[in-house]
């Protein structure tokens, strides 16, 4: 912690301007990576940080409904399409920042579909979390692809968030959508409908389920695998054979923002190699966006999983997302299981 408080003081001070002010801020990142970032800003700046933790679906509901009277300046983390969704809706502010050609080609697409109203931050694919010990006690197989987890086998022990709260899940239907086509994924979640115990509001909540035993298998981010298995649980990931889709993790300065000037400095720093190898230092193994930003090697290496050619614009668009997560309400989640 000590290092990190270090360097990111020297980049403050690097940067000309220390941070001072107020900055109001929704961390849809795990709670680790969002306190890390906070407690060094604010020491290494002396910005007041104030930070409220909320899943991607929720930070989105709450920028909506506080779109009058905005008491958010910026929103750090969280899947990329509610972010695009909350440009679309003109609820973030167009910025075009200097690091932009700094960060990788699916980060600075991600400003450049938005208008330049949020930017990457992070990407990391979907996949499943299993638990080794837990398989092999019930005799169950490692699933393979998104098949095997309609097998009858699993039934009661597979977990995943329920897309309205959860970015995660909602990147699991977009990902099937544009792997099986709208009806084949629809029959699919209905399928798997009857082997999930339990859809639960965060999208991390299912991999921690599988860490401690409550569950074999989960859908899940595969990056949030390590941090698990570090603190000594059983846990392993794997991403289906026949393909996946991943999250551009994204930021975004709220539209109407009442400390506007600390929330770009808090933008700026965020962007930086150094503050972006923090995820890893919390435990977080997402790809950074910033190219120069150090890899860990517990992050997922993208050059082995088979990915689907994502559509982050179509299925970043309000009326796909909502449309979608209405279908899955109302085919999916309300039948009997
Ligand atoms: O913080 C872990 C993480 O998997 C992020 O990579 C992702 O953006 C976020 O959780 C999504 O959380 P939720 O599904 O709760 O919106």
């Amino acid at each position: 912690m000590k290092k990190w408080i270090l360097t990111a003081a020297a980049l403050a001070a690097s940067m000309g301007a220390a941070a001072q002010g107020q900055v109001n801020i929704i961390c849809s990142v795990q709670a680790e990576w969002c306190n890390m970032i906070s407690t060094v800003y604010a020491r290494t700046t002396g910005a007041k940080v104030n930070m409220s933790l909320k899943g991607s679906g929720e930070a989105l509901a709450q920028l909506m409904a506080e779109k009058d009277n905005p008491k958010t300046d910026i929103w750090f983390g969280g899947t990329g399409d509610p972010h695009l969704q909350a440009a679309e809706q003109g609820l973030s502010l167009e910025y075009k920042s200097p690091t932009l050609a700094q960060l990788h080609p699916w980060a600075q697409q991600q400003a450049q579909q938005s208008g330049y109203r949020t930017v990457g931050i992070y990407s990391g694919p979907l996949g499943f979390g299993y638990n080794p010990e837990l398989l092999a006690k019930k005799k169950l197989a490692v699933p393979k692809t998104w098949g095997d987890l309609l097998k009858p086998e699993y039934k009661g022990d597979v977990q995943v968030a329920n897309p309205a709260s959860s970015g995660t899940a909602y990147t699991m239907i977009a990902t099937l959508v544009q792997l099986m086509g709208e009806e084949k994924a629809f029959d699919y979640l209905k399928g798997l409908h009857k082997n999930v115990s339990q859809y639960t509001r965060s999208g991390t909540g299912p991999i921690k389920a599988v860490a401690r035993g409550e569950t074999a298998v989960s859908i899940s981010f595969v990056h949030d695998g390590p941090g698990e298995k570090m603190q000594g649980f059983p846990v392993e990931t794997i991403t289906p054979a026949d393909g996946t889709g991943a999250e551009i993790g994204s930021m975004s300065l709220i539209k109407g923002a009442r400390n506007l000037e600390a929330a770009k400095k808090f933008y700026e720093w965020a962007l930086t190699p150094a503050a972006q190898e923090m995820a890893a230092a919390a435990k977080q193994f997402q790809l950074p966006s910033n190219k120069s930003a150090k890899v860990d090697a517990r992050v997922p290496d993208f050059k082995k999983i088979k990915f689907i050619n994502y559509d982050y614009a179509k299925y970043g668009a309000s009326t796909e997302r909502r449309r979608l997560i209405s279908r899955w309400e109302k085919e999916v989640n309300s039948l009997p299981r």
